[in-house]
């Protein structure tokens, strides 16, 4: 991983996202109460996923675990101070993805159902008041576009830096020679 500026990419996704200190607030208190819904949220996400064939190569073999580590990040989505730690672990995330050659279509898709399925549960529980769901909404739809950002941000600097491998193993240039002509081309 390059030496990426966490604290700068984790403001940038907050601009973006609209998320703050308000948002995060709504979002850990909506949290005792969605918090028995999460693993209904994960097994629905990876049904609909099962229902494009395109994921299958990627999910075979592996759905249970892929659960585990999916749950645990809903669970951090209503708890994140979504600092520079989060930005970090996220990023990694992103990374990880991008090493099983996952299509960067996937992030942005995988995130629509999840936030389509949490807005159908919090049409539910906060059904008598529609204040609440509107703020549990929009506090969700920050978190998300915040955690998407980072994701993707992550997989364009990774496929680059997968380019820039490939190039170099193909011409037998050495990282040197292409540093030293990148500074002079720049
Ligand atoms: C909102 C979108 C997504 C989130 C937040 C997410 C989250 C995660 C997390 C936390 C891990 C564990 C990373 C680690 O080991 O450090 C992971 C791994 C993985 N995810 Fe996702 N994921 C998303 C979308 C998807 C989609 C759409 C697919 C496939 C269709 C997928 C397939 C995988 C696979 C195959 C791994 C395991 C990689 C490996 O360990 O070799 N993910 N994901």
């Amino acid at each position: 991983m390059q030496d990426i500026d966490m604290q700068a990419l984790c403001g940038y996704a907050k601009q973006f996202s609209g998320l703050d200190e308000q948002q995060m607030a709504v979002l850990q208190q909506v949290y005792p109460d969605v918090s028995g819904r999460l693993q209904e949220v994960t097994n629905t996400f990876y049904g609909s996923l099962q229902e494009i064939p395109k994921t299958h190569t990627f999910l075979e073999g592996r759905i249970e675990d892929l659960k585990r580590t999916h749950v645990a990040w809903l669970n951090e989505l209503f708890t994140s101070d979504f600092g520079e730690d989060y930005t970090r672990k996220l990023y990694k995330v992103g990374d990880v993805h991008v090493k099983v050659k996952l299509p960067v279509e996937f992030m942005a898709g995988a995130m629509v159902i999840i936030q389509s399925e949490l807005i159908r549960i919090f049409g539910e529980i906060y059904a008598d008041n529609q204040e609440k769901m509107l703020k549990a909404i929009r506090a969700l739809n920050a978190a998300c576009g915040f955690s998407l950002l980072i994701m993707q941000e992550s997989y364009q600097s990774s496929s680059m830096a997968e380019e820039l491998e490939k190039f170099l193993r193909i011409t037998g240039m050495s990282r040197v020679l292409f540093n030293n002509l990148a500074r002079a081309y720049r």
